[in-house]
C-alpha cells in the first residue's frame, strides 16, 4: 500500500456497536495512526434515527455498495446473524478487503471458511470484539501469551447473563425488568435467547478455543451448553450459604494425558474467594492458565456501544497495520481429541423439591450412595412458593462424573419422594495458585 493514502473503511450495519465505531474514530482519527475516511454505511432502513450523524450519501441498502466498492480497504462486519453476515464477508473478503467483525455467532459456526478464505486471499479477518467486548482477549491470547500452552480458561463471557444475575441478586428484582434494562442499555443480542440461553457464552469460548488449541468445537454437538433460565433467586442465596456464587461460567480444559479439550457452559457456583465470584454487572472476566506464566485474569465491560467499539477500532487499527505489513496466526493443532461427557468430573449442587415426611433424606441418600456419589452438605428448607407439604432438599457433592451425575438424576426422578425434576449446577473448582 503506498504510503500516505487515505484508508477507506465500510460498515455492514449501523447499531449499538458501530455507532459507537463512528462516533469515536469521528472524534479522534488520530488514534489509527493513518488518514482514514468513514466511506460508506449499509443498513436495514436510511430514514432511521440514528445517534451519530451520517451524510445521506453515504448511506445505503445494498451491501455490495460495501462489498464490491473497489476504493473500499476495511469493512466492519457489525450488523449480527450468521447468514447473510457470513456471506457478506466472504464476499469482501474475495474482493480482497480485510474484514473487522465483532460477530462470534458467525466466526464460531464458519469462522474455518472465513480464515480460509482471508488466507487464500493474502487478506485478514481481525475479530478481537467477538470476544468479551472491550476486554483484549482475542489479542493477550494471540500475542501477549504466544509462549504458552493452555490447560484451562474460563470465566464470564456473556454481559447480559452476569448483568441479570447481579441485579436479581442484589434487589431481588424480577427477570423480566433487568433484561429490559440491558436491552436499553445496548448488551442483549437481537435474538436474546442467545445470551440467556448460553450460546453466546458458547460460540466465545468456542473462539477462544480455537486460539488456545486450533481446533472448532460445535456449541451443543460438542460442548455441552445451559444458560440461566432456570436459575432461581433462593439458588443464588443458598449457594452464598455455602460460600459461592452463582455465575454464567464457561470453560475451555485441557488434559495432558489424553491429550484431550473439552469446552462447557453452564450456570455454576463458584467459590466466593475466585477472582470471577466477584466480577460483577455487565463486566466480564476471562482466567487464563498458561503453562509457562501461570494465571492471568483480564475483567472489563462485556457488552455495550464503548466497551465493543473500543474493540473494534483496536481491529480497524491492526487492520491498517496488516494493510501495511502482515501478521502472526497460530498454526492448528491436528492431534487434539475433543473429551467426552462422560470423562469430565465436577462437584454439584442440587436442588431437589421432596414431599415433607419422614425417611425422605434415608431415600435420598441411598439413591447417591448406590451411585457412588459422596455428599458433602446437605440442608433441608422450607418453600417460600407456598407449597407447605414439600419442602427443598438442597445439597452439595463431592467430585463425581458427569454419567455418575447424569444416572443419579434419572434415579431420583423415579422416587415416590421426589416431587420434582432435580435441579443441578457444577461446582466450579479450580486448581490453587
Ligand atoms: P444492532 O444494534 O442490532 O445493529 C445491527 C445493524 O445492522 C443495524 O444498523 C441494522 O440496520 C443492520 N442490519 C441488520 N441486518 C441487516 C441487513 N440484512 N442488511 C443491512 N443492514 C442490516 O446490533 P449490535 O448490537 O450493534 O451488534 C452488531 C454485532 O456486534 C453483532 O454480531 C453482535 O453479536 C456483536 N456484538 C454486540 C455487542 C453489544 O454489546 N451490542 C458486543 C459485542 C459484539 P438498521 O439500523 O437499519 O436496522
Ligand atoms: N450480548 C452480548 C453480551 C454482547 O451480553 O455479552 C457482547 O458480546
Amino acid at each position: 500500500m503506498e504510503a500516505g493514502k487515505t484508508i477507506k473503511i465500510g460498515f455492514l450495519g449501523m447499531g449499538t456497536v458501530a455507532q459507537g465505531v463512528w462516533e469515536h474514530l469521528s472524534k479522534n482519527p488520530n488514534v489509527l495512526g493513518a488518514k482514514v475516511e468513514l466511506s460508506k454505511v449499509c443498513v436495514r432502513d436510511t430514514k432511521k434515527k440514528r445517534d451519530v450523524s451520517i451524510p445521506p450519501e453515504k448511506l445505503t441498502t445494498n451491501p455490495r455498495d460495501v462489498t464490491s466498492d473497489p476504493s473500499i480497504d476495511i469493512v466492519c462486519e457489525l450488523m449480527g446473524g450468521t447468514t447473510r453476515a457470513f456471506d457478506l464477508s466472504m464476499e469482501a473478503l474475495r474482493a480482497g478487503k480485510v474484514v473487522v467483525s465483532a460477530n462470534k455467532a458467525a466466526i464460531c459456526e464458519r469462522g474455518d471458511l472465513l480464515f480460509e478464505e482471508a488466507k487464500k486471499m493474502g487478506s485478514a479477518l481481525f475479530f478481537e470484539a467477538s470476544v468479551a467486548g472491550g476486554v483484549p482477549v482475542v489479542k493477550i491470547l494471540r500475542e501477549g501469551l504466544v509462549a504458552n500452552r493452555f490447560p484451562l480458561i474460563y470465566g464470564i463471557l456473556n454481559g447480559t447473563c452476569n448483568y441479570i444475575l447481579t441485579r436479581m441478586e442484589r434487589e431481588n428484582a424480577s427477570y423480566e425488568s433487568i433484561l429490559a434494562d440491558a436491552r436499553r442499555l445496548g448488551y442483549v443480542e437481537a435474538d436474546e435467547s442467545l445470551d440467556i440461553d448460553g450460546w453466546d457464552s458458547a460460540h466465545k469460548i468456542a473462539v477462544l478455543a480455537y486460539l488456545a488449541h486450533g481446533v472448532w468445537i460445535k456449541p451443543g454437538e460438542q460442548m455441552p451448553v445451559m444458560g440461566i433460565r432456570e436459575v432461581k433467586l433462593e439458588d443464588m442465596l443458598w449457594a452464598k450459604d455455602f460460600d459461592y456464587r452463582i455465575k454464567l461460567v464457561a470453560s475451555v480444559r485441557k488434559n495432558p494425558r489424553t491429550n484431550s479439550i473439552f469446552a462447557s457452559v453452564y450456570p455454576a457456583l463458584v467459590p466466593l474467594d475466585d477472582v470471577i465470584a466477584n466480577v460483577n454487572g455487565v463486566y466480564n472476566a476471562v482466567s487464563i492458565d498458561g503453562d509457562v506464566v501461570g494465571r492471568t485474569v483480564h475483567i472489563g465491560r462485556g457488552a455495550g456501544r464503548d466497551a465493543t467499539a473500543s474493540a473494534v477500532i483496536a481491529d480497524i487499527a491492526d487492520a491498517i497495520k496488516f494493510l501495511k505489513g502482515g501478521v502472526c496466526v497460530r498454526r492448528e493443532n491436528k492431534k487434539l481429541k475433543l473429551a467426552k461427557a462422560s470423562e469430565v468430573t465436577s462437584a454439584f449442587y442440587v436442588r431437589l423439591g421432596v414431599k415433607d415426611r419422614a425417611g425422605v433424606l434415608a431415600k435420598v441418600a441411598e439413591c447417591f450412595a448406590k451411585h457412588g456419589i459422596s455428599i458433602e452438605r446437605l440442608k433441608q428448607l422450607a418453600r417460600s412458593d407456598g407449597l407447605s407439604s414439600k419442602a427443598w432438599l438442597i445439597l452439595t457433592t463431592h467430585e463425581t462424573s458427569e454419567q455418575n451425575m447424569s444416572d443419579v438424576c434419572s434415579d431420583l426422578k423415579k422416587l415416590s419422594v421426589v416431587a420434582e425434576r432435580p435441579f443441578v449446577l457444577r461446582i466450579f473448582k479450580t486448581p490453587k495458585i
